[in-house]
């Protein structure tokens, strides 16, 4: 894997960005994405209001504001979702419009943040997104993981998972590429965020019938190809959360 400019937004496929930022004092690390396709951008999990100016500083070398029409949010937390209205100010200031693609149960929540954008329920939208070009977005239900409402997003052109909380990493050994430390990166944060290894299968599973190029998740490091089924067997096997019990 080469070497990426950190400093930089950074093309992990082809039209698609990392546009988070490198800060070794953080073991929680938040990952926004930016996809282009067109015309059109769509954004994934964008961050919070102390990440913005460093998110929005990136956007913008790979995307203009007036192109973002879908905000992808796979849950109401504040690391992914408390930017949304600097985003809205901005790209409604030059006439544009986005819509808050999230299930109908995160909706009524992420509406406190004062988002003004309408939202598109993927829950009432055939758990699908279909772009102007045709390209289609298909939505996963991951229930409880951590979000009761938690969902993916498989791209189907580029074949990447954007995971969110899913195949997150805690670790202050971070790298943008999942190194060899990953695996305990990742148990760390699935043992205290994910509630149990009896949820986290039943969605994994569902998994198998998809062709997975790369996982994308919102914290940690992203899983290329080669890594892909590995890293999903660890999580099928992923002992979590009832450990808060004993
Ligand atoms: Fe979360
Ligand atoms: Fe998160």
């Amino acid at each position: 894997m080469k070497k990426s400019d950190l400093t930089k937004a950074v093309e992990i496929a082809d039209g698609i960005y990392w546009v988070g930022f490198d800060d070794p004092t953080a073991g929680f690390r938040c990952n926004p994405y930016i996809l282009n396709d067109g015309d059109e951008t769509v954004f994934f999990d964008p961050g919070s209001v102390p990440h913005f100016p460093m998110v929005l500083e990136k956007t913008l070398q790979v995307t203009t504001l007036n192109k973002i029409k879908h905000v992808v949010v796979t849950h109401q937390d504040p690391d992914l979702c408390s930017a949304i209205p600097r985003f809205e100010e901005l790209v409604t200031g030059i006439g544009g419009a986005f819509d808050i693609c999230t299930h109908t149960r995160a909706s009524v929540l992420i509406a406190y943040y004062g988002t003004i954008s309408n939202f598109y329920r993927v829950d009432a939208n055939d758990w699908k997104l279909t772009l102007k070009s045709g390209r289609t977005l298909r939505f996963i239900f991951a229930p409880f993981l951590h979000f009761p409402a938690a969902f993916m997003t498989y791209d189907e052109k580029s074949k990447i998972l954007f995971s969110g909380d899913i195949f997150g990493g805690l670790s202050f050994d971070w790298s943008l590429y999942a190194n060899e430390h990953y695996a305990e990166a990742m148990k760390a944060w699935h043992e205290n965020y994910m509630p149990s290894n009896h949820i986290l299968r039943h969605t994994i599973n569902k998994l198998d019938k998809f062709e997975i190029d790369m996982i994308a998740p919102q914290h940690g490091s992203i899983i290329p190809k080669k890594d892909v089924k590995n890293y999903i067997e660890i999580l099928k096997n992923c002992e979590c959360g009832e450990f808060y019990f004993e």
